[in-house]
């Protein structure tokens, strides 16, 4: 244990940081070993990592000394911010800026901090495509993870930022699965026109991450992104119909339409989407799945995710 280098891992009982414990859990003899940072040391989650061999911490990042005290003695950390458990881009700030300021505390020699683009580098405020959103954002939930960047630099702490993608898993998690329309036939919204979004199943985040862990020394200071694969909505529908043995659609509406839904965060995710459609270039041309694979050689496709996944698809009958 002590010849390993311990990697600390915020959002371990989550979707990204679940990934890197279980990879690097995967590998006994990969030279790293797991600490699982939560809130609750007593979770089924947590003691099933235990069970496993992991390091199990309390720890919240919004308590910079709980974070701090994590971090001691590890070579790095797994830095996620958590947007959609309380909407607030001011609290993701905050809470990086935690992170931060605890590695440089610990004296860490390599983060991961998980971010997005700061979309008002290509949408400022004054553009009015869309709407600004709580003030001062575009696309809260990326704006604040972009703007946090600074953190991480300003403090000093070899840092790799890992520019995400969107997770399949949303189909599952999120209610983006398909959906029954008013015509009887099962359909997934989005409002990308004929553009492609880029994607990955959620597990193989943490699996890219352990690979960037894995060679450290070439990835420090540099900003990696990461998809599965890119696929237009279309494209998508063909692999559910293929997959769930019955017609899917595609149902492509204008990003006004789906920032109306009315769930929490529709206005934020249609100006995500709207971002990824007027900026597709930019945006997949950024995330390479060749080099992810290169960081995770047991990246999956949307097909080979859905086949696995597909029976946890929560679907209306069509
Ligand atoms: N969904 C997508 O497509 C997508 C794509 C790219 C990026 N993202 C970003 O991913 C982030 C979320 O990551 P995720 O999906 O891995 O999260 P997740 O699956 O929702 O994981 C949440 C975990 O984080 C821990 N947690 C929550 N609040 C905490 C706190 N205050 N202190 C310490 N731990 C806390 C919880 O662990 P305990 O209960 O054990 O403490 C929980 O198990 C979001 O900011 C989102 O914007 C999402």
């Amino acid at each position: 244990m002590t010849d390993r280098k311990v990697i600390a891992v915020v959002g371990a009982t989550g979707a990204q940081g679940g990934g890197l414990v279980r990879a690097i859990l995967n590998e006994p003899n990969g030279g790293f070993a797991a600490r699982v940072l939560t809130r609750d040391v007593n979770s089924t989650k947590a003691k099933e990592f235990a069970r496993l061999g992991a390091e199990v911490v309390a720890a919240d990042i919004d308590n910079f000394e709980s974070v701090k005290k994590a971090f001691e003695g590890a070579f790095g950390a797994y830095c996620v911010t958590f947007f959609w458990a309380h909407f607030s881009p001011e609290k993701e700030m905050a809470e990086a800026k935690t992170m931060a300021e605890a590695a440089k505390a610990a004296r860490l020699r390599h983060v991961i901090w998980s971010t997005l683009e700061d979309t008002r580098k290509w949408v400022p405020l004054s553009d009015n495509r869309m709407p600004t959103l709580q003030g001062n954002y575009k696309v809260p939930h990326f704006d604040a993870k972009g703007e946090s960047n600074h953190f991480f630099t300003d403090a000093g702490v070899p840092t790799t930022f890992l520019l995400t993608s969107f997770y399949w898993d949303n189909f599952i998690h999120f209610g983006m699965g398909p959906k029954k329309g008013p015509d009887g036939k099962l359909a997934i919204t989005f409002p990308l026109g004929d553009k492609m979004m880029l994607g990955i199943a959620a597990e193989d985040i943490g699996k890219c991450a352990y690979g960037i862990f894995k060679r450290s020394d070439e990835f420090v200071g540099k900003t990696i992104a990461i998809s599965g694969e890119n696929l237009t909505g279309a494209q998508m529908a063909t692999v559910f119909s293929v997959e769930l043995g019955k017609e899917v659609r595609y149902n492509s509406v204008p990003p006004e339409v789906y920032r109306g839904f009315g769930f929490p965060g529709a206005d934020d995710l249609g100006n995500m989407f709207q971002f990824k459609r007027d900026f597709e270039e930019y945006f997949c041309g950024r995330r390479k799945s060749d080099f992810s694979r290169d960081l995770n050689p047991s990246l999956q496709s949307f097909k080979m995710w859905l086949s696995r996944n597909k029976n946890a698809i929560p679907l209306e009958d069509a």
